[in-house]
């Protein structure tokens, strides 16, 4: 088994899959590490939907702008993030953290201060707080993916609105993008990647 820098080093964005099916259990694994991911005051706003129907898929593909791989995955997840779930998450989680002594009283009341005003912002401000909570929690798929020899390639590129209706949510759900996944069955070409040099500031 491969270990977790050679997971990362080793992921690839897999857009052609084998048929076989990705068993109840694995996904089950996958979600697993999901929930494990760090968030503010430990709110854990993630949610996702599991799509294995291919009637959903089809619908999920056509409001990706036709991309072909959403349809032919065996699995598709819908990552989303629950708005009030994150605002009531980041309340009992400070209390928490304060509770186990994790945090100062003066850093503790800057949080709760914080946390109260989640209370009466408006949910658009609160979209992009919610979704890189929600991207971490993916990446953890992703790299378990690879541990598991399983592909996966995120998808932002699509028409929110299409898929709002598909599942007739509420503003409430924040949608942050959908995850391909299966049994690899293609091998891409390398690709750049910058050089650590690169990335330093
Ligand atoms: C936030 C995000 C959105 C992406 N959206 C799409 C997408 O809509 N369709 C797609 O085929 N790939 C998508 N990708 C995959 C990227 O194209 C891919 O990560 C990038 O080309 C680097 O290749 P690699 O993942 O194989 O390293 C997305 C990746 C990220 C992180």
């Amino acid at each position: 088994m491969m270990n977790l820098k050679e997971c990362i080093i080793t992921r690839r964005s897999i857009r052609k899959y084998k048929k076989d099916d990705i068993s109840d259990e694995l996904i089950h694994d996958l979600l697993d590490c999901a929930r494990f991911a760090p968030s503010p005051c430990n709110a854990q706003p993630w949610r996702f939907k599991i799509i294995k129907d291919c009637e959903t898929k089809q619908l999920l593909s056509q409001a990706s702008f036709n991309q072909k791989h959403i349809a032919e995955a065996p699995v598709v997840i819908v990552c989303c993030g629950n708005i009030n779930d994150y605002i009531i998450g980041s309340l009992s989680g400070n209390e928490e953290l304060y509770n186990l002594d994790m945090i100062d009283n003066n850093f503790y009341k800057m949080l709760k201060y914080r946390t109260d005003g989640l209370k009466n912002v408006q949910v658009e401000k609160l979209v992009s707080e919610v979704s890189f909570n929600v991207a971490i929690a993916v990446e953890h798929i992703v790299l378990r993916a690879v541990e598991l020899s399983l592909g996966s390639c995120w998808v932002k590129a699509v028409d929110e609105r299409k898929i709002r209706e598909i599942f007739n949510w509420n503003d409430n759900i924040k949608f942050v993008n959908l995850l391909t996944l299966g049994y690899p069955d293609e091998e891409p070409k390398s690709i750049k990647k910058l050089s650590i040099q690169d990335i330093i500031l």
